[in-house]
C-alpha cells in the first residue's frame, strides 16, 4: 500500500515525547515535542522541530535558552495537560502541576518529576516548511538517581512514546532485545 507524501508520518516509527521548558519573563512555560532527535556529539547538539506559532518557539528565540524535560509514564496525564493552548502568561507548570526545578546553567527549569533535563543554549533556528528546527548545545544534563541506578540505560522502561496521529496516545517501550 502505497501513501500520499502529505501522509508520510504514518510511515515512520512513533516518536519519544520530550516536553520542552522556556522562559516567558517570570512564566515558566511547558509543552510536549515529539519530534527531536540528538544531532551531534561533539560538540553537544540536539534538535526539535517546532512551529512558529509555539510560545515555546516565540520564547526561545526571545531567550535562547531551554530545557528538554524526558518525562516517564507516570506524567502522561501532565503531558496532555501542558499541551493545551494555555496564553503566553499561564505556566503550564502549574496548570499541570510540575515542579520546576533550577537549572545549573540556564534560567529555563527544569521538572523535578522528569527522569532527565536536558539544558541547552539555542545554537540556531532554521525554517523547514510548517516547522523550525530549532538546535540547541547541551550545556548540562541532570538524571533522576533512578535512571543512574539503572546504569545510565537509554532503554528507560518508562519513557513515553507518543503514538502517531491526533489520536494523543501514548506507549512505553517493549521488549528489549539483546
Ligand atoms: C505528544 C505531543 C507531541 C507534540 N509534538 C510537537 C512537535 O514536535 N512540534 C510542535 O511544534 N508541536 C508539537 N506538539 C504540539 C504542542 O505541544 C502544543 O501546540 C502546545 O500547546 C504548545 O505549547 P506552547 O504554545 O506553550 O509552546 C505536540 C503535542 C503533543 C500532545
Amino acid at each position: 500500500m502505497d501513501l500520499e507524501p502529505l501522509h508520510f508520518l504514518k510511515a515512520t516509527t512513533p516518536m519519544p515525547v520530550v516536553l520542552v521548558s522556556t522562559l516567558y519573563g517570570d512564566v515558566k512555560n511547558i509543552a510536549p515535542y515529539a519530534w527531536h532527535m540528538p544531532i551531534s556529539m561533539d560538540p553537544p547538539l540536539i534538535g526539535v522541530a517546532i512551529r512558529n506559532i509555539r510560545d515555546t518557539f516565540k520564547n526561545i528565540e526571545d531567550t535562547g535558552e531551554f530545557v528538554i524535560c524526558v518525562p516517564g509514564k507516570d506524567l502522561v496525564h501532565h503531558i496532555k495537560e501542558t499541551a493545551k493552548p494555555y496564553p503566553r502568561d499561564v505556566s503550564e507548570f502549574e496548570k499541570a502541576g510540575l515542579t520546576p526545578q533550577k537549572s545549573k546553567v540556564v534560567s529555563a527549569f527544569g521538572v523535578k518529576e522528569c527522569i532527565t533535563n536536558i539544558e541547552c543554549k539555542l545554537e540556531w533556528m532554521k525554517e523547514a516548511g510548517d516547522h523550525h528546527v530549532v538546535v540547541g548545545r547541551v550545556v548540562n544534563s541532570n538524571v533522576s538517581k533512578e535512571l543512574a541506578d539503572l546504569g545510565l540505560d537509554r532503554n528507560h522502561p518508562d519513557a513515553v512514546i507518543h503514538i502517531g496521529g491526533g489520536r494523543n496516545a501514548f506507549a512505553v517501550i517493549g521488549d528489549i532485545i539483546k
